[in-house]
């Protein structure tokens, strides 16, 4: 008998149709389905087993008629009922952010969990048992049925429409009036290239930061918060290189590239090549890393323990300060970050005058908290060099102690008062708290596994505790990279 799509409870009883031992198709086919049903979806607005790379979400809700204008509606994701959901976040958090869903549904038959994406962040908005969602079921019903995915959708399809013909207007008038250059805000010379063309190069220029991640004080977790972060990016769409000037070479190992084997045997070029040869040109010396499950790409410039030998040759260049800074003038990345030692010395000053921003982790800890002095003073003697200026994007906070919480607040406080006291400091914001990154073990086994956290998930090796904190470290490592981009 056919389910009637009404948010009555007692249309329901399907859910009591799975015992602890069912298995996952069986709370697929008993409960996943006629609940869809219940909710008012045709079999034509849904798709189970949808690939995602090389894993499967089980069920993607995208009404056919909305298909090419919104994201889809709903992501479920099923697991059998003797799983514990709150072991599985992670996973449905990766399909709803690869889909741009805006709403999930994690289930075991027996325990609910919903879902929201609010901008990058996917946020839990409820768990019910069973008992729960008989007792809400008028909220349950009304957020998911179908009537308010077709009116999100038609609200949605309808802005899209307003900002198509205003931009078509704006065109329109630009090409009337021969004024283009005022339609992107930038004085650009009109040439005979293609609108396109135009509008990517200034689209680019208007967005691209060469970011030097700096902190004097060793083992902030510098190296590792420039990987992850230029990662998230990445996975916002961004391209982005890095750009490894520490001998140490700890980025380019840390990224799984061995700069002897990879780069020397493998008879390719690293940072020394580019910064001491004026022929070798920016994409000589571009590796580009790739993982695949994850549809992740970051190019890299390697660095190699000889850089530390050079700081003499360096220095004899003819306007050694700035040899960076030419080889980067045409790129055509959104983000290159530059990771240099913390020692401060030649390698450096060739990064800060490449650069145009600073970008200062730190830890809340007293030491680090210090040496925010001498960086804010370098940053500011640098910049007087500089044709452009090099403002201090913020501080971000790496490797706090998430069971201290006085402790970090009065570290907060010191940190702030130090930059109070400093010149330049009191216009330096601090990041959000929603950006702090915590200390993790999962964050400190990337480095060796060659990967940024953001593999993690599809890591076989991972236990499901493990799991879960790479996906908090995840989320703060997106948020940051949300924060940057909207500060920028
Ligand atoms: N959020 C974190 N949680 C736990 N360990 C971390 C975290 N960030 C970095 N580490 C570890 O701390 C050490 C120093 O980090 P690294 O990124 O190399 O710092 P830096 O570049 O400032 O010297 C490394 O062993 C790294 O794995
Ligand atoms: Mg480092």
């Amino acid at each position: 008998m056919p389910i009637s799509p009404s948010d009555d409870s007692s249309n329901l009883k399907f859910l009591k149709s799975i015992t602890p031992e069912s298995s996952e198709a069986e709370v697929e086919h008993k409960i996943i389905v006629p609940l869809l049903q219940w909710l008012g979806y045709d079999s034509e607005d849904w798709r189970s087993q949808v690939s995602i790379g090389s894993s499967k979400l089980d069920f993607l809700i995208y009404p056919e008629e909305f298909k090419l204008h919104c994201p889809p509606f709903l992501v479920i994701e099923v697991k059998a009922p003797g799983k514990p959901i709150n072991q599985n976040g992670w996973q449905i958090n990766r399909y709803m952010r690869k889909v741009g869903a805006m709403l999930g549904l994690l289930t075991n038959g027996s325990s609910f969990q919903l879902l929201c994406r609010h901008q990058d962040r996917i946020v839990v908005i409820a768990n019910y048992s069973v008992r729960e969602l008989v007792e809400n079921v008028k909220l349950f019903h009304h957020l998911l049925c179908k009537t308010t995915c077709l009116k999100v959708c038609n609200v949605i399809l309808n802005n899209q429409q307003r900002i198509n013909q205003k931009f078509l207007m704006r065109v329109a008038e630009a090409f009337g009036s021969q004024s283009i250059p005022a339609l992107f805000e930038e004085q650009l010379e009109l040439s005979p290239q293609p609108l396109q063309k135009q509008f990517n190069l200034v689209q680019r220029r208007s967005k691209s930061m060469i970011i030097t991640v700096f902190n004097n004080k060793g083992g902030v977790g510098k190296t590792t918060l420039t990987i992850n972060l230029a990662a998230s990016l990445a996975q916002l769409g961004k391209r982005v290189l890095l750009i490894d000037i520490d001998a140490q070479a700890n980025l380019s190992t840390g990224l799984g590239i061995d700069p002897l084997n990879d780069v020397e045997l493998a008879r390719k070029k690293d940072i020394t090549h580019l910064l001491i040869d004026p022929r070798v040109k920016l994409e000589d010396v571009i590796y580009a890393k790739r993982w695949s499950r994850n549809d992740l790409q970051l190019d890299v410039i390697p660095s190699h323990i000889r850089l530390s030998r050079m700081e003499n040759d360096l220095t004899q260049m003819v306007d050694s300060d700035r040899v960076l800074a030419k080889k980067l003038r045409n790129h055509d990345y959104d983000f290159v970050f530059i990771d240099p030692p913390p020692s401060f010395g030649k390698v450096n000053r060739i990064s800060l005058m490449a650069s145009n921003g600073i970008l200062v982790p730190t830890q809340l800890s007293s030491y680090p908290i210090r040496a925010l002095e001498y960086v804010l003073a370098q940053a500011q003697e640098i910049g007087a060099y500089k044709d452009d200026p090099l403002p201090i994007l913020g501080v971000a906070i790496s490797m706090y102690d998430q069971r201290s919480n006085s402790f970090n607040l009065s570290m907060l406080e010191k940190l702030k008062d130090i930059l109070e006291k400093t010149a330049g400091g009191s216009q330096v914001n601090i990041f959000p708290e929603q950006t702090w990154i915590p200390r993790l073990n999962i964050v400190s086994q990337c480095p060796e596994k060659g990967y940024p956290i953001q593999e993690a998930e599809f890591d076989d090796h991972l236990s499901s505790q493990e799991r879960e904190a790479a996906q908090k470290a995840l989320e703060r490592y997106d948020n940051l990279a949300s924060h940057l981009v909207g500060s920028i």
